[in-house]
């Protein structure tokens, strides 16, 4: 990354196109260093395809992705990952057949680590999160929430200058949600990461998030102060109306 540019994540004018149909259009959206930004929108607005372009999963049709004022227009997720940006997925993506340890561990071996510091970092990191006591464990035998947890501590061992979280909290009880908002301000805390976050329930972006970004079809409806955008008129009528 370039020392004399502030560290950013940007989408600058962004659309995606499938077959013909259109997944978002025009988004531009900045992520700073040490921020919380909320991404929020009904389903299908387009909210995981921006964090595809973001983290090198998707091509954009059109506009471009920038790191720290670097074009990433020929890098892959690869690239992406090594350079600093990290995600998790929607669907967890963990190998249900090796342990969480493992699972940690081959994040860092794929990075270029060796086994041995990959395994360490990996068990450091476990014990930070406080899911030591599951290192041993089948992934594909945890309950969804704490697989969850270990997508979130593949996404975070390299340290990341970025972490984007799609959905981490979908299905969670209230009080799993609490856990996960306390983990998310520890990691922002202590490791001083921008972090993206996709998700449903405004009790956790309010709580969270310094600012808010909007989709709506594909196009940016809103952004601004998580407090600003809760009382946005369109974004009541498009997308909170249901929850009053
Ligand atoms: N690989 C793909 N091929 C074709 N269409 C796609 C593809 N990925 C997404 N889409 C379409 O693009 C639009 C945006 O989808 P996307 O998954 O980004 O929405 P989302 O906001 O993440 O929704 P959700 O809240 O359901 O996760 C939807 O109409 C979706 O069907
Ligand atoms: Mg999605």
């Amino acid at each position: 990354m370039n020392a004399a540019v502030p560290p950013s994540l940007a989408a600058e004018a962004v659309s995606v196109t499938f077959d013909g149909l259109r997944a978002i259009s025009g988004v531009s959206l900045t992520l700073e260093k040490g921020e919380i930004l909320g991404l929020i929108g009904p389903n299908g607005a387009g909210k995981t395809t921006l964090v595809n372009c973001l983290s090198g999963f998707q091509l954009p049709t059109e506009g471009r992705v920038r790191l720290g004022g670097q074009d990433t227009v020929r890098w892959d997720a690869a690239a992406f990952r090594k350079a600093g940006v990290a995600r998790t997925f929607q669907g967890g993506r963990l190998f249900r057949d090796m342990s969480v340890l493992d699972n940690v561990e081959v994040t860092g071996v794929a990075l270029g680590l060796s086994r041995r510091a990959a395994q360490r970092k990996a068990s450091e990191l476990l014990d930070w999160m406080g899911i030591a006591q599951f290192a041993h464990q089948l992934a594909g035998t945890l309950p969804y929430t704490d697989e969850r947890r270990v997508g979130i501590a593949r996404a975070l061992l390299m340290k990341p200058d970025f972490l984007l979280l799609d959905e981490p909290a979908a299905g969670m009880s209230d009080h799993e949600c609490e856990q996960l908002t306390a983990l998310i301000r520890i990691i922002r805390l202590e490791q001083g990461c921008g972090i993206l976050l996709i998700e449903h329930n405004m009790a956790v972006v309010l709580g969270l998030c310094d600012r808010v970004h909007v989709l709506d079809g594909g196009r940016t409806l809103a952004q601004g102060r998580a407090a600003e955008v809760r009382n946005d008129r369109a974004v009541i009528d498009a997308y909170l109306g249901a929850e009053g």
